[in-house]
Formats: C-alpha cells, structure tokens, sequence
C-alpha cells in the first residue's frame, strides 16, 4: 500500500501542468499498482500527497547542491522504488549511486525494470542489507565496492520509521565512518515516530552536525501555496553534515 501511494503520487505529479511540477519522475508509473486503493491512505494521513510531494523535492535538491559541492556518491539507504538515480541528470556518471535495501526489495525493483526494458544504470551499484543486523550497512557498501571513505550524500527518504533506535545509530555510525569532510546526510520522519530531539542524538553522538531542518509548511507555501500553519506539523526532516 505504502509503495503503491508513494508511486501514484509521483505517477501523478508527470499530470500537472508543467510550472506546477515539484520534479519529473517517468518511471514512477511502472511501480504504481493501480489495484491497490490508495484513497484509503491518502484518507488515513492528512497531507500524505502533499507531504510526499514536498520530500521528493526536499531531497532532489539536496542531490542538486552536494553535486555543487563535489560529492563523488549519492547512497540511497532504504532506496525502494525511487528512482532519482535514473530520473535526476545530476546523478548520470561520473556520479556513482549505491541503493541501499533488502535483496527482495532489490530484486522486485531490478524484474519490473527489465520487464520495462529498462536496461541497468552502469554507475548505479546495490547493497543488500537489513538495517536491523549488526554490521549489515557496512558490509553491503563494501560488497557494493565502496573500500575507502568517499564524499557522499546518504539520502534516507522514508526509512526512519522502519528502524529501531539503536539501528539509527549504527546507521548513523556506520555512514559516518564511510564519509569524507563535507558530506551530508539528510532523512526524513514522522515525529510521532522520532521526535526530532531523538532523531539528532545519534547523529551528534557519530560525529555529525545537525542543523535546523527546513518546516513542511514554509517549503509547502514555497513550492505548493499557501498554508495553515499546521500543515505538515507531524512531519519533520533532519539534515546533518560531516
Ligand atoms: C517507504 S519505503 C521508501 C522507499 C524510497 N526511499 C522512497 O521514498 O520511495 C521504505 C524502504 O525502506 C526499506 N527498509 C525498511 N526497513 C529496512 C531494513 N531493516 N533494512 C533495509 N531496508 C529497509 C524498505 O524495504 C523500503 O524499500
């Protein structure tokens, strides 16, 4: 249900009329099964399309300013069905991508795109692991040849909520160990989920800064319009810098 809701919000964005775009996504439709009712979700979470919309562009443009700042790699820690490794021009080689998830996950991801004749990404490298087992973020990255630090962008969109706390921080200590000076990791969460206190513990605790994240309401009235001042107010993003 989540997968379907998330993509057919994408899917839909490609509908809009083209100055009211957040971003293109073209391969969100291959995900999108459209037997799932996903009015149900969207009736669920107040501001869910909304809230999707704003965090797809909230980490486009984060992709967007690391390159500007030299990151040689973009690591998509619980990757899914995102597809800004294909979808982003910014992210072509030299750019090298890992995504990051479960083999099942990997593998569902890697049969829809061939059976759309999506041919693999050449600087586009995967690692399998589940985030619940010790040890299991750092030996994917190595099986997906990443030897040495490197300056990245760790972009973890919807994974938080899935973890346990001392999961975040081995994911915050492990990441750690594998950046140069001025990477970044930014994610997203539910602060019913994390509050955004508990969220930057274990980041400061592995050597990270965390800054002041940007609101859903002020990128809601930059991008979308006008809102109430609630808007958004269970969601929150956190960004941190090494
Ligand atoms: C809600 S989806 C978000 C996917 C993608 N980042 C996006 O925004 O489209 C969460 C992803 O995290 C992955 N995930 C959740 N728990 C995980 C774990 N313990 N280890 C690895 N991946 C996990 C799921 O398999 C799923 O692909």
């Amino acid at each position: 249900m989540t997968a379907a809701a998330i993509a057919r919000v994408r899917s839909h964005e490609g509908t809009r009329p083209a100055s009211e775009r957040l971003f293109e996504d073209p391969y969100a439709a291959l995900f999108d099964d459209t037997h799932v009712d996903v009015q149900q979700m969207f009736d669920l979470i107040p501001f869910f399309e909304q809230h999707v919309r704003l965090r797809t562009r909230f980490f486009d443009d984060a992709v967007r300013l690391a390159v500007t700042r030299g990151a040689t790699h973009v690591v998509l820690v619980g990757a899914g069905f995102d597809m800004r490794a294909r979808r982003m021009p910014e992210l072509a080689p030299p750019m090298r991508v890992i995504e990051v998830d479960h083999g099942d996950q990997i593998a569902a991801k890697q049969q829809k795109l061939a059976a759309a004749g999506v041919a693999p990404a050449e600087n586009v490298a995967f690692a399998r692991a589940d985030l619940l087992e010790e040890g299991a973020l750092a030996r994917g990255l190595r099986s997906a040849g990443l030897g040495a630090p490197v300056k990245a962008l760790w972009i973890c969109e919807g994974l938080l909520g899935y973890l346990s706390l001392p999961a975040i921080a081995a994911l915050a200590a492990t990441t750690a160990q594998f950046s140069l000076p001025g990477s970044q990791l930014v994610a997203n969460h539910n602060v019913y989920s994390w509050s955004p206190a508990a969220i930057a513990e274990p980041f400061q605790a592995a050597g990270y800064t965390v800054s002041p994240p940007p609101r859903y309401v002020d990128l809601h009235r930059k991008w979308i319009g006008d809102a109430d001042d609630s808007a958004g107010s269970d969601f929150a993003f956190l960004v941190a810098d090494r």
